[in-house]
């Protein structure tokens, strides 16, 4: 029997949702050209599209944000909020706000990147698809630099989420100068919210210095990463979640974050700058003020600014983790026992089920996790989101691109459902897996825009 954590809080405030019959649904879909994004919320049941902004706020968050100072310069917010900071992340020489984790590598990335400075290659363990971006706007390419063992989703090790570092010194071997920044995404969301060892991030780090390379985290879940490392990696058990973060903040140069993951913010993000002699330093300043708002509330509200003062030590909270990581983990067992394959083990923000293991006559250019998707919303009114060959879209000559997977993701917003709800999330699953064979036909494309097509693209079911 499946087990799940019980939550370390009771609840307060009850927002409604709405239930919709199976004909209702079909009809919704339908008229959303089959594309999530294009469902009203009013209209979903469970929404697991994002676990980015869509977690229930602390009745001590609320309660800061009555205290919000919204002077413009040097409230007392900022400074309440870099107390916090400076507690969880350590000495950093700059906390720079800004309003939400894409705007920290707005700001940050041209000042690392710069093709007519020579320096147009950026590697990470896997780039999330803003950063990849914002890598690609300065004239820079990507390089996705993943441990082998991230491709195989039934292959359960831990820290699946690492930097293959020796793929990465044979980088460094070809590209040399050319490299920008280095870039460690924790958790890798993009090969299933896979976490990162300190010994991986360590590695990485001392790689960098090496070889005079800026090292950047990309911190959107830097305290769920530090969970799995008390709990998997050697030498971490006694440590406090706070002690693990410092410890992985230390190695890295730089960090960009988004607040709207672990500091449980419903908008927010932040730039971090170790060094007071970093030469990115004062750029940061410059572009933050052009672009997000004066250096000490950088696009947010003082009480915004105060409730993050206070995520960000809630979301290090041992049995807050212990509860949230055991509600994906009580889903993955549910499925174990259907025989649903998804990335494993679990990570920390969600479940991403192999849908071209759950539909292998549904070829991969008919896009597999959409079908899915498509149908855990006709089953139950759940909203997830696809993540394979409809999200990679085309290369430059419009050629269709196979992703290495298929899935479709189910991201767990924060301290938001209970155990019933994963239990409709896991008997919807097993329910579609039990008729599984008989889906053979997915979905065309109707129409597209120029770019990120999954966000507006319309689908066609194939009869
Ligand atoms: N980095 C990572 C690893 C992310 O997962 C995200 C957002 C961002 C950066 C960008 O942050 O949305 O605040 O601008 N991920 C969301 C998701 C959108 O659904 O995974 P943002």
């Amino acid at each position: 029997m499946a087990k799940y954590v019980a939550e370390p809080f009771r609840i307060k405030m009850v927002e409604p949702i709405r239930k919709t019959t199976r004909e209702e649904r079909e009809q919704i879909i339908k008229d959303a050209n089959y594309n999530m994004f294009n469902i009203h919320a009013e209209d979903v049941y469970i929404d697991l599209l994002t676990d980015s902004g869509t977690g229930a706020m602390s009745q001590e968050q609320w309660g800061a944000m009555m205290i919000g100072d919204e002077a413009y310069a040097h409230s007392r917010s900022y400074f309440r909020f870099i107390d916090s900071a400076k507690d969880v992340f350590g000495d950093w020489a700059w906390f720079q706000l800004v309003h939400q984790g894409r705007a920290a590598e707005k700001v940050l990335m041209p000042l690392l990147l710069d093709k007519e400075q020579g320096k147009d290659v950026a590697i990470s363990n896997t780039f999330f698809d803003t950063t990849r971006g914002h890598v690609m706007l300065t004239g820079a390419t990507p390089i996705d630099c993943v441990v082998e063992e991230a491709k195989d989703s039934k292959l359960r090790v831990p820290f699946k989420g690492n930097m293959d570092t020796k793929r990465l010194r044979e980088l460094i071997a070809e590209y040399g100068d050319r490299i920008g920044v280095v870039v460690m995404t924790i958790t890798n969301n993009s090969a299933g919210g896979q976490p990162v060892s300190v010994a991986n991030i360590k590695e990485t780090s001392a790689i960098c210095k090496e070889h005079n390379i800026p090292f950047c985290i990309d911190a959107a879940r830097y305290a769920e990463n530090a969970f799995f490392i008390k709990r998997d990696e050697a030498g971490y058990q006694d440590k406090t979640i706070k002690e693990i973060v410092r410890e992985v903040f230390s190695y890295a140069d730089y960090f960009t974050m988004s607040a709207k993951k672990d500091a449980i913010l419903n908008m927010g993000g932040l730039v971090g700058v170790k060094d007071p002699e970093a030469p990115a330093l004062n750029g940061v300043k410059a572009n933050a003020i052009v672009g997000e708002g004066f250096l000490t509330y950088g696009g947010l509200n003082g009480r915004d600014i105060d409730a993050f003062a206070v995520g960000l030590q809630e979301g290090t909270d041992y049995h807050y983790l212990e509860y949230r990581i055991g509600q994906v983990e009580y889903l993955a067992e549910r499925l174990d026992e259907a025989g649903i394959v998804y990335q494993a083990p679990v990570g920390g923000h969600g479940l991403f089920v192999d849908a071209a293991a759950m539909f292998p006559n549904i070829p991969w250019y008919e896009f597999p996790g959409q079908v899915l998707a498509v149908e855990l919303y006709k089953e139950a009114g759940i909203r997830s989101c696809e993540i394979g060959s409809l999200l990679m879209d085309h290369d430059a000559e419009g050629n269709p691109v196979q992703s290495a997977f298929e899935f479709t993701r189910l991201a767990i917003p924060r301290r938001v459902y209970t155990q019933a709800h994963f239990d409709v999330m896991a008997d919807a699953l097993i329910e579609i897996k039990k008729r599984a064979d008989k889906y053979t036909r997915g979905f065309e494309i109707a129409w597209e825009p120029p770019v990120l097509r999954h966000f507006q693209v319309h689908l066609k079911p194939i009869e």
